[in-house]
């Protein structure tokens, strides 16, 4: 990965950009501010995206694409300039933008549009996304369910079989083992990074391996897209999924980025409305992508919402971001394994990761570790992180992980640093 010559943000810096978040003011329940570090989980917005929200209903709100009023105009440009600038976020073009309602259901639309292939959907264009006894689907076990139970599902339809990369013993994906990708793979599934280690993954050697054999490659940028700059084209993959919630957007929207040329060739998913160009008693007509995959009415303010996230966090600037991730990453990292009893859930350099550090307190359950947290004010998730598998992998049911916010401090590192001796205190460990 190439180090970007970016600066991190200045103490100055950060304090301007904190103070466009309202929620940052808020009182904890240990009586501070709330220390916000459970950005992994969902990001915190800032005045201008719920404004951006608010404006929209207070002054435009009409339905999109289904009438002639001006209110219905205005709203129907308003969602073709969201879509323009989520294309741009990520390097993409317009027309290869789909709505969907977060990423789940962008993983799933591709899992039932190869399903409903199968069912002979399609026509010849859909041969490349059909399955069955003999073929094979390919994730990895550092995948978070969304990533995982969808293709799972997809393979019990079809009768394809289920693979997957495994790991290193630190948790980073095993190329030794990129030989499960054999010539009667279709499709491998990988995450950027993941929810749990922060590990950024080796994206090139698994498309490379996936592209050796012509499978179609999807990658989940839940955990990346508001941390690393994302270029569709350079990162060279066939689908990509993202969630505005996790962009400093509103929750209920995301999307999938898919080539053209896929999309194109892809069956329905959902049907119903907006997504038809005529409808007998008998049959359908369906409209070209990206509206094939858009039925129904769409999550329009959501999506203005979600535009004026990705305006805000390319003002801010993504390379600048990074570059103060990864001081904080190693502050993090730093803080949280000097504290005795404590193990980090995978890689322990601070290279290629990100600001996602999942722990375990020895002999303490997370659900303590994060409610005596809570009591000093600061906010981590506990629990499986929707990773499961991941966690049986590290051999534990369940983890306290921390994650870093365009608007964490070190002070906040220092804080949790003090409160996880805490709770060492507390159960007696020190
Ligand atoms: N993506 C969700 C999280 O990591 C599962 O919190």
């Amino acid at each position: 990965m190439a180090t970007s010559v970016a600066k991190p943000f200045t103490a100055q810096e950060v304090s301007q950009l904190r103070a466009q978040f309202p929620i940052l003011g808020r009182t904890g329940r240990g009586g501070g501010p709330i220390v916000y570090l459970d950005a992994s989980a969902t990001s915190q917005k800032p005045q201008c995206v719920i404004d951006a929200e608010a404006d929209f209903y207070a002054h435009s709100n009409g339905a999109v694409s289904r009438g002639t009023h001006q209110l219905g105009d205005e709203s129907t440009a308003a969602f073709a300039d969201a879509r323009a600038t989520v294309a741009d976020f990520i390097g993409a073009h317009p027309d290869e933008i789909v709505w969907t309602k977060n990423a789940t259901e962008a993983i799933n639309l591709v899992a039932f549009a190869m399903s409903n292939a199968t069912a002979g959907r399609g026509g010849k264009a859909a041969d490349i996304f059909r399955l069955g006894p003999g073929d094979k689907v390919v994730a990895t076990r550092a995948e978070h369910h969304a990533n995982l139970v969808p293709w799972q599902e997809l393979c019990a339809r079809t009768g394809a079989e289920f693979a997957y990369l495994d790991l290193t013993a630190d948790g980073r994906i095993d190329l030794e083992t990129l030989s499960v990708i054999t010539p009667n793979t279709k499709l491998v599934a990988f995450t950027h990074v993941s929810n749990v280690t922060g590990a950024i993954s080796p994206v090139e050697p698994i498309r490379a391996a996936a592209r050796a054999v012509g499978a179609l490659v999807l990658l989940d940028t839940c955990q990346s897209a508001a941390h690393l700059p994302i270029d569709v084209r350079e990162l060279d993959v066939d689908f990509l999924v993202m969630s505005s919630h996790k962009m400093c957007g509103p929750t209920g929207v995301g999307a999938l980025w898919g080539r053209r040329e896929l999309l194109e060739a892809m069956p329905a998913f959902l049907s119903g409305g907006s997504m038809v160009a005529n409808v007998t008693m008998e049959k359908a007509i369906y409209l070209p992508s990206p509206q094939r995959f858009e039925a129904g009415s769409q999550p329009v303010a959501q999506a203005v919402g979600w535009a004026r996230a990705l305006q805000f966090l390319t003002e801010v600037g993504m390379d600048r971001f990074a570059a103060h991730e990864r001081e904080l990453t190693a502050l993090m990292m730093d803080t949280i394994s000097s504290i005795e009893g404590v193990r980090v859930l995978g890689p322990t350099d601070h290279s290629d990761r990100l600001g996602v550090v999942a722990f375990a307190v020895d002999g303490v359950h997370p659900h303590d570790v994060g409610q005596i947290l809570d009591a000093d004010s600061i906010a981590v998730r506990v629990g499986h992180h929707c990773a499961i598998p991941l966690h049986t992998f590290f051999q534990v049911r369940s983890s306290t992980r921390a994650s870093v916010a365009l608007t964490t401090t070190p002070a906040e590192i220092e804080q949790l640093g003090v409160a996880l001796d805490k709770v060492r205190s507390f159960f007696g460990k020190a």
